[in-house]
């Protein structure tokens, strides 16, 4: 029964929240003494309440202390409105076991359950939980009914209604959808509660500047009222991207759910999981919830990424970003289809149309943010392990790096460092010069990093500790439901929580990192274990019995509840719960700690963040995680850094040799060669193994190692060139071979080698005992970067020589790389002199460029302090073309010059107006070598050769 303005009704309001952000504004009627619950709409509400009323019921979906006061709003009255249903007619039931959409995703249902759903029960021979459903929707499942659309300030608009409740508790019967056609390439889908505000992840995305009003928009959207779904094609060829009336849409206070069909079984995405790169669609379940996991498959890992990308075929691809918070899970059937499945917040939907998936991952970076620019000395070597104990420990290793000869920018200490492993401190015996110590590296070129928790030690005695009590004091930390911080325990022991949406806390934290900054100049942190992860369910209280903690349908994940491993749900953060705000803690903190590094230091932060949401790449690198020292963690490495890159955080590597379980030598060298090709590039082990730093190892396997890391360092200059597209437009730096050749059927499920921008194609071994590989060549020309040896390519596999001290690197013709003699460091590396590898194209061209800057200010594009060069090869002839100087380049020069694909052996080389003596040719390889040059970089110059 509902409530109108005409019919004159006694009202009580009660503002209820059954869960936190979720409010029910419930209207108790009296009418034939029997009391029925009934939802009413904000316009109703102010008709009879005034704003007032509705104000106060707002700010009342911050607490939780109305649901304790009125439990008599129970779920069973809710459910007696629900409409119990009848079974299908059976022709109905006669589809397909993989055309099956589950009718009972929220819980396991009887067959009279499953009819009485009004849904088909159909039972196959195995009863599996990753297999089709048994019990499924019959098609035309009643759902919402769409009203007119109409104009909206964004776009259309129209109301939805449910005549019929669903299955699921607390329904939400009238939706408002609005469509919004953002950008040629963009549409942008919303599906929200009109009357109630409801959590939305408080994500600004950049709203385009005009909408495509008269411009052509690359899709069309056709909406079908009853039941209500949509279906989006691809106006050039009326391909079906969406349509999601393969199934009803589902919108209940904790249950919101939305199928699709997909045009093509390659999907990627969906992270962070440990799976290849594109997905299994054999009726996989994928969970997104941040969760502190060492990376196997079937599991949640540490970021959740609710993105994917289809590759359609014919080049074109696609891509989907829901944009939600909520715990969620993502079934894939080989319809093929998909199924989102949110536990709160909104249905949020940006549908990016490419066309090519490189435009894909470009759009979707235009919502999420475009990488931020590292600094030039995150791009070298990194060194770490737990189990340093002391300040002499640590000097020791970068010493013996240095004495070895192995290139290293970047010394690591993980939590040996903390005094009572409490952060902001440091152990006054073992590591009591820990200053004098990174002033030292510093001495060296060198730069420091070190581990920063989240967790704040809550049990020192009072006045000991001044970034808990100050904390305290200032109302920082997360809070459990009696208003108090939450008390959770991670390695100091009891622990709080910062909460990062807390503007407050964001002073707080950058006062903390200012203060032992004035003490230990670090150069970066390493923001660990902010999921957040806690070794206590829930808190060291346990939790209190809400629907926030056990809500009707948990999704699969590791521990089985939603507060596993983590804090309670009901845990109140400034913005919203924990149960909304949990994906957000990592991205939250990297936020508040880039803002805080660069008050700090003035200079461009760096970030390494194991937690991650999108946007998470505008503030921090990544790494996987807790690896295993094994060959297949190895191997996963490939495709975990590659997905990274599609979600928006380049700047991502896994622990080189391994983090968990001792290494072994051939491994180890192995993942040092590919680690070289990681954008970071980090070797960091476990305390209780055996050393993996270089130098412990075998003659052989360290000059297999220190030949890898030289080869990383003088590429550096086309990897921070690399990195300045990504920053500057969103080009993926390590890079899946389908983005680069998406119209090659032989590249789209490619992940056991990967390309460094356009030019560059990495063939690591990741086998055990291999010292050869099976390498694809997408067609064309490709180059030995080890000796120019070509290979013209018509898109075929090539059995490659690999023994132990060997990683195979093709350059591709058509590009120009910049190179560096490389140095131990990157400050020495950066003032050696550049070289110049030309790959010819069979037609005799090539081109490339040079991004320079300081390597470290902030904003250096934005503000146009950098230099840029172009350079441009013809049959003889090649051209520096400096587009744009700064003084960056100064003193710099161009010592070399290697031409691949030169066909016979040139007679003379002429520099500008300068005849040169200093070059060789081989004609096996067909190379042209010019060495001994000196030409200034930040001045054009034209070489010829005559042939
Ligand atoms: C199917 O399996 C699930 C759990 O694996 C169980 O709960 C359910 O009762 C089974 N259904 C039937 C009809 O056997
Ligand atoms: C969308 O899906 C429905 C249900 O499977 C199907 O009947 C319809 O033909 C599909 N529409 C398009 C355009 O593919
Ligand atoms: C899908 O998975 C099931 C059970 O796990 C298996 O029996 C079946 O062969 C798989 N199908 C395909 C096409 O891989
Ligand atoms: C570190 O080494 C120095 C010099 O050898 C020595 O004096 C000092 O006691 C050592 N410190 C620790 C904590 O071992
Ligand atoms: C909230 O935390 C405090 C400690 O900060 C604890 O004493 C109290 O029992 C907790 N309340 C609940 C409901 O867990």
């Amino acid at each position: 029964m509902g409530v109108s303005a005409h019919t004159p009704v006694v009202c009580l309001t009660l503002s209820v929240v059954t869960i936190a952000l979720f409010a029910y504004v419930l209207c108790v009627c009296m009418s034939d003494n029997k009391p029925t619950v009934t939802r009413i709409t904000a316009l109703e509400l102010e008709l009879n309440l005034g704003g007032d009323s509705l104000k106060r019921a707002r700010r009342n979906l911050r607490t939780v202390a109305d649901e304790q006061r009125y439990p008599f709003l129970s779920e069973r009255k809710l459910k007696r409105s629900q409409a119990s249903r009848s079974a299908p007619r059976e022709e109905l039931c006669q589809l397909a076991p993989e055309e099956r959409f589950d009718c009972a995703r929220d819980r396991s249902v009887s067959r009279s359950e499953c009819e009485a759903r009004g849904c088909c029960y159909v039972p196959l021979r195995d009863n599996l939980s990753n297999g089709p459903p048994w019990c499924f929707y019959p098609p035309s499942y009643p759902g919402y009914k769409m009203g007119p659309l109409s104009p909206s300030p964004r776009g259309q608009a129209a109301t939805l209604t449910r005549p019929t409740p669903s299955y699921l508790p607390r329904d939400i019967s009238t939706l408002r959808l609005e469509v919004m056609e953002e950008l040629e390439g963009r549409l942008h889908i919303t599906l929200k509660d009109p009357a109630h505000p409801r959590y939305e992840v408080p994500l600004s995305v950049a709203q385009p500047m005009k909408s495509p009003d008269g411009q052509e928009t690359l899709y069309s959207i056709e909406i079908h009222p009853d039941p209500f779904g949509f279906i989006v094609r691809r106006k050039s060829n009326g391909r079906v991207l969406m349509n999601t009336t393969v199934a009803p849409l589902l919108f209940a206070d904790q249950y919101l759910q939305l199928s699709t069909s997909l045009p093509s079984s390659l999907l990627s995405g969906l992270g962070e999981h440990y799976t290849p790169i594109t997905l299994d669609l054999n009726w996989t379940s994928l969970t997104l919830w941040n969760q502190d996991m060492a990376p196997h498959s079937d599991a949640n890992l540490y970021g959740s990424h609710p993105f994917y990308l289809v590759q359609e075929g014919e080049g074109q691809a696609h891509g989907v970003f829901l944009l939600n918070s909520n715990a969620m899970e993502v079934v894939l059937q080989p319809t093929p289809a998909l199924t989102w499945v949110s536990i709160g917040g909104v249905l949020d939907l940006y549908v990016f149309l490419g066309p090519d998936p490189q435009s894909v991952v470009q759009q979707y970076h235009q919502v999420i943010g475009y990488p931020m620019m590292p600094p030039y000395w995150s791009l070298g070597f990194h060194l770490c392990r737990w189990g340093y104990p002391t300040t002499n420990a640590t000097r020791a290793v970068a010493q013996r790096m240095h004495d070895a000869h192995f290139p290293l920018d970047v010394q690591w200490n993980d939590l040996d460092y903390a005094d009572k492993r409490r952060v902001f401190t440091f152990d006054p015996q073992r590591f009591g010069d820990l200053p004098e110590m990174v002033k030292h590296f510093h001495q060296e070129g060198m730069k420091y990093v070190l581990i920063l928790d989240p967790g704040i030690s809550s049990s020192s005695p009072p006045g000991s500790y001044r970034p808990f009590d100050e904390g305290l004091r200032r109302g920082v930390f997360i809070r459990n439901t009696t208003g108090q911080p939450l008390i959770g325990k991670v390695w100091p022991g009891p622990t709080a929580f910062p909460d990062f949406t807390n503007p407050e806390t964001q002073r707080w934290w950058q006062e903390n990192i200012q203060d032992f900054h004035s003490k230990v100049p670090v150069d970066g942190l390493w923001i660990d274990m902010n999921e957040p992860a806690s070794f206590v369910q829930g808190s060291l209280e346990g939790c209190p019995d809400t629907a926030l903690e056990s809500p009707p349908y948990v999704p699969g994940m590791i521990g089985g509840h939603l507060n596993s491993g983590t804090l309670c749900m009901s845990s109140q953060q400034n913005i919203s719960s924990h149960y909304n705000l949990h994906n957000l803690y990592g991205l939250t903190e990297a936020s508040a700690t880039y803002s805080a590094l660069l008050k700090v230091r003035g200079s461009r932060p760096f970030i390494l963040s194991r937690s991650s949401f999108p946007g998470l790449g505008r503030y921090s690198a990544h790494w996987t995680g807790d690896v295993r020292s094994d060959w297949e963690q190895l191997r996963y490495s490939v495709p975990a850094v590659l997905l990274f890159g599609l979600y928006g955080v380049p700047l991502v590597g896994a622990d080189v040799c391994g983090f968990e379980g001792d290494t072994s030598e051939e491994l180890c060298v192995r993942w040092m060669q590919l680690g070289a090709f990681y954008p970071f590039m980090r070797n960091h082990n476990d305390r209780s193994n055996k050393p993996q730093e270089p130098y412990v190892f075998g003659e052989r396997a360290q000059d297999a190692m220190r030949s890898a890391l030289t080869l990383r360092y003088s590429l550096l200059p086309l990897l921070y060139t690399l990195f300045h597209q990504s920053h500057s437009s969103a080009r993926t730096v390590a890079r899946a071979l389908f983005l680069e050749f998406p119209s090659d059927p032989n590249c789209q499920t490619v992940d056991r080698q990967f390309l460094w921008g356009r030019s560059l194609l990495i063939s690591p071994v990741l086998e055990q005992g291999s010292v050869e590989l099976a390498a694809y060549l997408p067609p064309g020309t490709w180059y030995s970067l080890h000796d120019g040896q070509p290979f013209h390519s018509k898109g075929q596999y090539l059995l490659l020589p690999a023994p132990l001290d060997t990683i195979n690197v093709h350059l591709r013709g058509g590009h120009i790389i910049p190179q560096q003699e490389p140095a131990l460091t990157t400050p020495a590396s950066r003032t050696n002199p550049f070289l110049l590898t030309v790959a010819l194209s069979t037609g005799g061209w090539a081109r490339g460029e040079l991004f320079w800057d300081d390597g470290d200010s902030l904003d250096t594009f934005e503000r146009g302090d950098y230099s840029f060069l172009m350079f441009i090869a013809g049959e003889s002839m090649l051209v520096s073309q400096p587009l744009k100087t700064n003084g960056a380049l100064d003193g710099l020069v161009l010592g070399g010059v290697r031409v691949f694909g030169v066909p016979s052996p040139p007679l003379e080389v002429w520099v500008n107006s300068e005849r040169l003596e200093d070059f060789s040719y081989r004609s096996d390889t067909q190379v042209l070598t010019i060495a001994n040059l000196a030409l200034p970089m930040a001045e054009s110059f034209t070489m010829r050769w005559r042939l």
